[in-house]
């Protein structure tokens, strides 16, 4: 494969550097300087956070801030985000759920070159769906998302929704000790189990936060999981709230219901009816509170529930003509040699086949052929105990059924397959390309639990 090197070297003077800490720059945030090349500069850099109080972890950040600075977009236009790398190693940016020409997809080798730091890569792209959408590099991943590299990007809808107020929740967990140093990112021990945990729960970087919500207003809630790792058993108890999009995609309006479990990459917009000033409300993980959601007084007349949101632009799998392929997610540990030095270990194959995640050849060899234009089932197969998040890159597809709980059929970008469940999905290949298809437990992903799929 051959790229066009559209980054450049150098070349960067009059970029605003903003928060000059000891020892010079620490960290750059992003502004406009040519609006007819692009909306957003956005820069990857260090950046020192206070998340255990008194002590500095030393994060990397999107535009000056972990998670990264939310970009938006409106559906139907064009995005335009000049990156820039600040870091001391490569990265790329890949658009999680945005259906995108292959050459904007971030994935180093198959869409582009890796950025090297000091260059600089335009991203251009149309976003088609609107939705709750978000960013991240695709470059050694454990590390770079753990260290704080995810952001969200929200595409409004073309006409007004209905909702006059939002919220962005970014949820991550942090691998660091309680003097906010980082701790391993990726355990082998934990990668072939359910991945790595954070020990730190933040909301917007900050732990356990209150979020102030206008009283008797309709709020909607988009709720996204940055991280490497947890699936969120997402609930609100004593909440009046309804579900109105699952990963970017509208779904006819519903009770949240007892939990809704979220996992790696996955999003869910809620609408929530504030209760009365001076009400709060848990936000939780199981049993755990992630954040406070407090009313206050608002002086707007009481909102009412909008319709719901209107359908995205995918097209429908006609499932009468689709192709059956399958694909089993099983566990492998016991399958690889991994002591052979300067190998990584393998713990996770789709269909027999484990990815190399330091091998660049990988995606020459796609584990399945998809014809342009063609209609597809895919029947994923749970082999092991342990969830997977399964995403693939460049095209949306509906849930059909799963063996294990009842399905409303919806559009989205991931799925998360349960423990030895086998679920049914269908899409239609109209995104030629090469397209990652993986796990995000980023640990499963670097172990193994990732393919490439080719529509052509
Ligand atoms: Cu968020 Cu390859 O994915
Ligand atoms: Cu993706
Ligand atoms: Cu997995």
């Amino acid at each position: 494969m051959s790229f066009t090197r559209r980054q450049i070297l150098g070349g960067l003077a009059g970029l605003g550097v903003v928060g000059l800490g000891v020892g010079g720059a620490r960290y750059w945030l992003g502004r406009t300087l040519d609006a007819r090349t692009h909306d957003y500069e956005l820069i990857a850099a260090p950046l020192d956070l206070e998340l255990v109080s008194g002590y500095t972890t030393p994060a990397w950040g999107y535009g000056g801030q972990a998670p990264g600075v939310e970009l938006r977009s409106r559906q139907g236009d064009w995005l335009r985000v000049r990156f820039i790398n600040k870091l001391d190693e490569p990265t790329t940016i890949h658009w999680h759920g945005i259906r995108l020409p292959l050459e904007m997809d971030g994935v180093p080798y198959v869409s582009q070159l890796p950025v090297l730091p000091g260059e600089y890569f335009d991203y251009r792209f149309k976003t088609e769906d609107a939705g709750s959408f978000w960013y991240h590099p695709h470059v050694s991943s454990a590390h770079q998302l753990g260290r704080g590299l995810v952001g969200p990007l929200i595409v409004e809808e073309r006409e007004p929704s209905g909702f006059r107020h939002e919220r962005v929740l970014n949820l991550k967990t942090w691998h660091v000790d309680q003097q906010g140093a980082f701790t391993a990112f990726s355990v082998p021990r934990e990668a072939a189990r359910e991945g790595t945990r954070g020990r730190l729960s933040s909301v917007n970087g900050v732990s356990l936060p209150t979020l102030d919500l206008p009283a008797g207003q309709v709020v909607r809630l988009r709720i996204l999981n940055l991280d490497n790792t947890v699936t969120y058993r997402l609930n609100l108890p004593g909440a009046d709230v309804r579900v109105y999009a699952l990963d970017g995609h509208p779904v006819e309006p519903r009770p949240l219901g007892k939990e809704y479990w979220l996992g790696p990459g996955m999003r869910i917009e809620l609408a929530l009816k504030v209760p009365a000033a001076g009400q709060e409300l848990p936000l939780r993980n199981g049993p755990l509170r992630l954040a406070t959601l407090k009313s206050v007084p608002s002086n707007e007349a009481p909102g009412e529930w909008p319709a719901a949101l209107p359908a995205n632009p995918v097209a429908e799998p006609d499932l009468d003509k689709a192709q059956v392929l399958r694909f089993n997610f099983e566990w492998a540990a016991t399958l690889v040699d991994s002591s052979a030095p300067g190998r990584r270990s393998h713990y996770w194959q789709i269909n027999g086949k484990a990815w190399d995640i330091d091998d660049k050849t990988c995606a020459d060899r796609p584990i399945a052929r998809l014809q342009k234009d063609g209609h597809y089932i895919f029947e994923l197969r749970n082999m092991a105990q342990y969830l997977h998040p399964i995403h693939l890159h460049g095209m949306a597809f509906k849930v059909l059924s799963s063996d294990r709980r009842d399905i409303v059929p919806y559009f989205t970008d991931t799925y998360l397959l349960g423990k030895n469940e086998t679920a049914r999905i269908a899409l239609v290949a109209d995104n030629p390309g090469i397209w990652m298809f993986h796990c995000h437990v980023i640990d499963h992903m670097e172990t193994g639990l990732m393919a490439a799929i080719e529509v052509a």
